[in-house]
């Protein structure tokens, strides 16, 4: 038990009144966990998705997510035919992993602004932000007009389009970039960056980052699978935001044998988890010291600060990678960096090729022009004070409830949730500016993270499942505070299993 200093804010927090009574937080009757048995009209699907129900000890919260995802089957008929029948065609009904949650995914049939609609007619606030590239909505009048420019002029040209070089342009001086590459995808960004630097140091070794994500081929997630599609690049894995573990990690490695160090300025499938300044300008003296490129990944976090987050924070890259919004809610990403390791892929060089039928389709190149020139300087300031305030009363409402844990300092640490040797509170908050995560820890963290995601889904409000959030330019403040009483409904329903605190 800690001793000496504050009081723990869980020992003296008294528990908050959780009825209809209460000013912000009262039970709906839809909400009501009966613990009613899972009888209903369909079978549950079951599969290879750890289901949060396994393992759980608490039959109180076996019981309230069973009765949640009864509820949720009976209001969902529609999308769950729909997974039914892409089950047939999709290993898993889907294309996309993440996408899938238990008993089944939502399926959506149209979007505008800032809300989904679902194949049920439900119609939720996304607050997924298709995870940080829908930054403009579903439907931005300027990117609409974009698309019938395109519509207008055709596509699939075959060869260079007049919109290209005017995005290569935006970009290489908005991000302070010598050159850069167009390519369809953050992954394929993350692919080229990595296969250049190899090529421009003639060594092999990666230095990467516990839970660290570059891309479905390049992640490194903690603990580590048995089997997965990384690439088989000589990946070496050091602990985020530990400056002496990497130490140690790198201390073992042969001389002149790193070609590239990759890391992201905040992680963000890792948990929305900001990399220290510290932990950031030690990787470009180490990237200094031992010639390796230093790759930052600003797949996600390009839009969190005009230049660049890795900028912002005093850290100049070699290489930098994007994707994401920066295609103007279409397919995208982007390599690019300082000219002499850029330059290896001028053909007249001839040192490396590098093709992609779709780099330049017209769709992205257009409406990626005109998305940069939406989400100027005072946008990404704006959204970052809505995002920022959104975190600031989160985590305030946690305290309120107790649910503080043990201190910790859950943004200098890389996040594990499944490690009970890291002390974390059971519930609480990370990220930067409108890209952030809820996070669970503790034995039952998992049926906690499944009961939260559906109980915002019962208060008209999409997250992803694993609790990341990502803002879009039409969420207001109106939209964070219909969010914020969710979660203060659901910080006091559960505050007697948030409020346990691993010591
Ligand atoms: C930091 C980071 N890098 C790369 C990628 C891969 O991007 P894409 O999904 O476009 O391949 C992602 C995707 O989430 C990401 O978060």
């Amino acid at each position: 038990m800690e001793t000496g200093g504050e009081p723990l804010a869980f020992m003296t927090a008294k528990r908050r009144s959780c009825d209809n009574t209460h000013p912000n937080c009262f039970v709906d009757r839809t909400h009501q966990f009966s613990g009613t048995p899972v009888t209903s009209r369909f079978k549950m699907p079951t599969g290879t998705t750890v289901d949060a129900l396994k393992g759980t000890k608490s039959p109180r919260l076996a019981d309230a997510l069973q009765s949640a995802r009864t509820n949720f089957t009976n209001a969902n008929p529609r999308s769950f035919q729909s997974h039914l029948q892409a089950t047939k065609f999709f290993p898993g009904g889907n294309t996309r992993t993440l996408l899938h949650s238990l008993p089944f995914p939502l399926t959506f049939k149209a979007a505008h602004s800032c809300y989904l609609t679902s194949l049920d007619d439900g119609t939720y606030v996304d607050f997924c932000g298709e995870y940080t590239s829908g930054i403009f909505g579903h439907n931005h009048p300027t990117i609409k007009e974009a698309i019938e420019t395109v519509l207008q002029t055709g596509w699939n040209y075959g060869g260079i389009n007049d919109r290209e070089s005017e995005l290569a342009r935006m970009v290489c001086e908005r991000f302070k970039l010598d050159l850069v590459r167009f390519t369809n995808t953050g992954t394929e960004a993350s692919i080229m960056a990595i296969g250049a630097a190899l090529a421009y140091t003639g060594r092999k070794s990666v230095l990467v980052f516990s839970d660290g994500f570059h891309g479905n081929v390049i992640n490194f997630p903690v603990p580590r699978p048995e089997k997965s599609v990384v690439l088989p690049h000589q990946f070496i894995i050091a602990p985020f935001n530990d400056i002496s573990g990497t130490d140690q990690v790198v201390l073992y490695q042969p001389a002149d044998s790193l070609a590239a160090i990759l890391v992201e300025p905040v992680q963000g499938a890792g948990g929305a988890i900001p990399a220290t300044s510290s932990f950031l300008q030690y990787l470009r003296n180490l990237a200094n010291s031992t010639g390796a490129v230093l790759i930052i990944d600003e797949t996600m976090t390009s839009r969190l600060s005009y230049h660049g987050q890795a900028r912002k924070m005093g850290v100049q890259p070699d290489l930098m990678t994007l994707g994401k919004w920066i295609g103007g809610g279409m397919t995208f990403g982007a390599f690019g960096g300082k000219g002499r390791i850029m330059e290896m892929f001028d053909q007249d060089n001839g040192i490396l090729a590098h093709s992609g039928t779709f780099n330049n389709n017209v769709f992205s190149m257009t409406t990626g022009i005109a998305g940069m020139k939406i989400y100027s300087e005072e946008e990404v300031e704006r959204l970052n004070g809505i995002g920022n305030g959104m975190i600031t009363r989160l985590k305030k409402l946690l305290e309120q409830y107790g649910v503080t844990g043990h201190p910790c300092d859950e943004n200098a640490k890389g996040i594990n949730e499944v490690c009970p040797s890291i002390r974390l509170p059971r519930m609480y908050v990370s990220g930067v500016g409108g890209m952030l995560a809820v996070h669970f820890s503790g034995p039952e963290a998992r049926i906690l993270k499944s009961l939260f995601f559906h109980h915002l889904l019962q208060h008209d409000i999409y997250i992803a499942s694993r609790g990341f959030i990502s803002l879009c330019l039409d969420i207001t403040e109106e939209h964070v505070t219909k969010f914020v009483e969710a979660f203060e409904k659901f910080a006091c329903l559960f505050q007697d299993d948030l409020r346990f605190c691993w010591i």
